[in-house]
């Protein structure tokens, strides 16, 4: 099988784009990753990205739509076959995202459809829940509303500040982008209306 064409996305610290690229250089993911695209030019990604000698492209924010046309442009320019959002703060256009169906995929720090957008943990927290966890999904055009691919559960506990409890589910996150990830390289991954099937597929039906 021929290894997939990977960009990641991001904006900041990138231990999810760390975790796959680990995967990747394991041979646990049939993937390359061939440049690693960011919004800020002092992000830690980009030292990371620098350390594997992967390309970066930076393209910071000034107004919004030549914002899009820069990326759109960059993007294409690696001609990949999966776009991985990892930690990456903002949202996709449609032309991108119209550019890549089911081919841009992200990692949320919750249970979608619950807690969309920022700070995610915390409105867990907030809002009481005795378990949160994590989501990869495709990235649809609306705010972390596209197909869930797979998900991990964690407890809440009465103690969880938004801190310990965004560490606890980071080590899930890490974990389910890589399965997620391999399930794509390995051509697992299909679509049955909004399902996304594949991944769980050695589960038994118990009903
Ligand atoms: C993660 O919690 C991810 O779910 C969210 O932003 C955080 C990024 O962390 N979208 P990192 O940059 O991957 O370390």
């Amino acid at each position: 099988m021929n290894k997939k064409r990977i960009v990641i996305f991001a904006s900041g610290r990138g231990s999810n784009a760390a975790a796959l690229y680990d995967a990747m250089q394991a041979g646990d993911i049939q993937g390359t990753l061939v440049a690693v695209i960011c919004d800020h030019q002092n992000a830690q990604i980009l030292k990371r990205a620098a350390e594997w000698q992967v390309p970066t492209v930076v393209i910071e924010m000034k107004d919004k739509e030549t914002y899009h046309k820069e990326i759109l442009k960059a993007v294409k320019s690696y001609h990949p076959d999966l776009i991985c959002l990892a930690g990456y703060m903002r949202i996709c256009d449609e032309t991108l995202v119209n550019a890549y169906p089911n081919q841009i995929v992200n990692i949320h720090p919750a249970l979608l459809p619950s807690f969309k957008g920022l700070h995610a943990q915390r409105q867990a927290i907030e809002a009481g829940v005795k378990i949160s966890g994590c989501t990869v999904h495709f990235v649809g055009t609306g705010l972390d509303d596209g197909p869930i691919i797979i998900q991990a559960a964690v407890p809440v506990y009465d103690n969880d500040t938004e801190d310990t409890l965004s560490q606890r589910i980071l080590k899930e996150e890490h974990k389910i982008y890589v399965k997620a990830v391999k399930a794509f390289c390995e051509d697992r991954l299909e679509m049955k209306g909004r399902q996304v099937i594949g991944i769980n597929k050695e589960e038994k039906n118990d009903d």
